[in-house]
């Protein structure tokens, strides 16, 4: 039985295709649209997802989409009939966008893959989120929390994964929200919403959380088993779609951060890039520190919900095992405190836990929760996107002119790659099928030598015209997490493998892989031979030369585009940056 499912119209369009409960293939659109966090109807997505199986739109037995639209558009309807006049520019926009396209899903389902409309099911957005993170699990039974910006009304929900049955038992509603809540402070420090909050995140760690307590008295109320309420008085966001903070929280917090400023503070770095040093350098250092103080405040507060959240449902279900999903599970630094202060032994999240996930849950939902069938699959890995056989890799360099050198020899080719990077050079690394979620995991990745600062700046020098403050994270192997990082334990599962926890490193070790310490911490993905053999053993081999079983891993795409999907893609981006040695599959290009 095929099930496809299908993501769109708000953050990230997504499709994803499961046959009798077992995951075939899953892509973000943007991965082919070109278009960054794309949230069109994901016609491209669907189109790899059935091609990969072999099978067209007829053979489809369900299409499953991850929300209720006419619900959503309820919402959207009475909050703005609330809110007028102030709310009439999003009125009339959402009477546009609502009554062409996103009412009517059913039809343009039914246009793009030829099936019958008995055979289009609707899941509930955050149904959708909790069935993505539990029923991939290897879990039988779990806690299960979701927490995002919005769904149709659901911000948040906690519940209970059984064999195939999820019970939703509370849930919180808009405008009360915790992602709109970041949205609005990743906002007001200048960076866009829905794409800049894991840069909110980069910055807390040079900032104090000095504002904790005007968060609390002002914005949030914050019940002791988790509730939250927003005092609306400080926002827009329900109901404008220009601004998400108003003046009064101008008053709390100063004027927004000048998204053109570069941020630097006296602890980060002032990249070369950035041009001479201003002769007022240490009054710039002194106002970036404000706004890094109120990512940090942000941060310190979107911890401690997500704790007293957590705590208040392990006392209700009594469980030791806990699934996340929804956009808020993506804040690897809370992933990082749930796991080691709260009684939670174990935790799941799967690598799209955002809106892109809800069409694997979507799916998977429509499988066990309605139709019953049991479960028979664990997500182990993000490799469930198109994969690029050597010919065709051939083709494409041969009728570019671009000469190669080809190696059937495996291990000969992943030397060279170690040679490479040990001698200080940028290597982009395309292999096998790119990655389910916002993360690149080795196989659309840009590889690095972690040890010395400078890779830092010379990384982003040559590819990504970073700001300073954003980490670039280690791939590590999973047998040496305990040389390099506390919590060893934690990060044995699952989140590490996807990039979603945060752990402090080692004292004695931190110096060793300066690239990758953010402020003495690092964004970890952790690797095992058997989920991505090459990958291994290329940090492996880099281990055995250096004694650092550790690499600088970054998403193979050039600042502001999605990660590269195609050899074509690669190939363009390797041109156009300073990356000095591209290996697609078994073939390597140089400058
Ligand atoms: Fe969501």
């Amino acid at each position: 039985m095929y099930i496809l499912g299908i993501s769109c119209y708000f953050h990230d369009a997504a499709a994803a295709l499961i046959k009798d409960g077992k995951l075939i293939a899953a892509a973000e659109e943007e991965r082919f649209s070109r278009v960054k966090h794309d949230f069109d109807f994901p016609e491209n997505a669907i189109n790899f997802c059935l091609d990969y199986a072999g099978i067209s739109g007829k053979d489809l037995d369900y299409v499953v989409f991850y929300e209720k639209p006419f619900h959503k558009f309820e919402r959207i309807l009475m909050t703005t009939f609330q809110n007028f006049p102030k709310s009439w520019k999003v009125f009339r926009e959402a009477m546009i966008t609502w009554l062409g396209d996103k009412l009517w899903v059913k039809s343009i389902i039914k246009e793009k893959t030829g099936v019958e409309d008995k055979k289009i099911l609707f899941g509930e957005h955050h149904l959708s989120h909790a069935a993505s993170a539990f029923y991939p699990s290897p879990f039988e039974e779990a806690a299960i929390l979701t927490v995002d910006g919005v769904g149709e009304w659901t911000t948040a929900t906690m519940g209970i994964g059984k064999g195939t049955d999820i019970k939703l038992l509370k849930e919180i509603k808009f405008p009360h929200s915790l992602g709109l809540l970041y949205s609005a402070f990743t906002a007001f420090l200048g960076f866009k919403v829905n794409n800049g909050e894991y840069k909110v995140m980069g910055m807390a760690p040079y900032g104090k959380p000095k504002y904790i307590e005007k968060i609390y008295d002002n914005l949030i109320k914050v019940a002791s088993d988790g509730s939250f309420w927003i005092n609306m008085d400080y926002f827009s966001y329900h109901y404008s779609d220009e601004r998400t903070f108003n003046s009064k929280f101008e008053d709390l917090f100063g004027k927004p951060r000048n998204p053109e400023m570069n941020f630097f503070t006296s602890n980060t770095r002032f990249p070369s890039y950035f041009g001479e040093k201003p002769s007022n350098y240490s009054e710039l250092c002194r106002e970036n520190e404000h706004y890094a103080d109120i990512a940090a405040s942000i941060q310190r507060v979107t911890e401690e919900v997500l704790l007293k959240l957590v705590n208040s449902l392990y006392k209700e279900t009594g469980m030791k095992k806990l699934c996340m999903a929804g956009g808020v599970g993506l804040n690897s630094k809370a992933n990082g405190r749930i796991l080691r202060e709260t009684p939670f032994e174990e935790l799941f999240i799967q690598p799209s836990a955002g809106d892109g996930g809800g069409a694997l849950g979507s799916a998977l939902h429509a499988y066990h929760g309605l139709m019953g069938k049991p479960r028979n699959f664990v997500l182990e890995h993000a490799y469930w996107g198109k994969e690029y056989p050597d010919k065709e890799i051939k083709g494409f360099l041969e009728s570019n002119n671009i000469s190669y050198e080809y190696f059937s020899d495996d291990s000969k080719l992943l030397d060279r790659i170690v040679d490479e990077i040990v001698a200080g050079k940028v290597v982009g690394l395309f292999q096998g099928r790119f990655e389910w979620g916002p993360r690149a995991l080795g196989n659309r990745s840009i590889l690095a030598d972690p040890r010395s600062e400078e890779m830092k700046d010379l990384v982003n020098i040559k590819i990504k015209f970073r700001e300073p403050f954003r980490p670039f994270a280690p791939v590590i192997l999973e047998e040496n997490i305990g040389d390099f990082f506390y919590g060893d334990n934690v990060a044995k599962q699952f989140p590490a493998r996807y990039m979603l926890l945060v752990l402090p490193l080692k004292e004695d070790k931190d110096r060793s892989i300066n690239a990758v310490n953010h402020m003495g911490t690092g964004r970890l993905q952790t690797i095992r031979e058997k989920w991505n053999p090459r990958y291994y053993r290329i940090v492996k081999k880099f281990g055995e030369a250096t004694g650092v079983p550790v690499l600088l891993n970054t998403s193979f795409n050039l600042r502001g585009e999605p990660i590269v999907t195609s050899p074509a893609n690669a190939f363009n981006t390797f041109s156009k940056s300073g990356i000095d040695m591209l290996v697609l599959e078994n073939f390597m290009i140089r400058k």
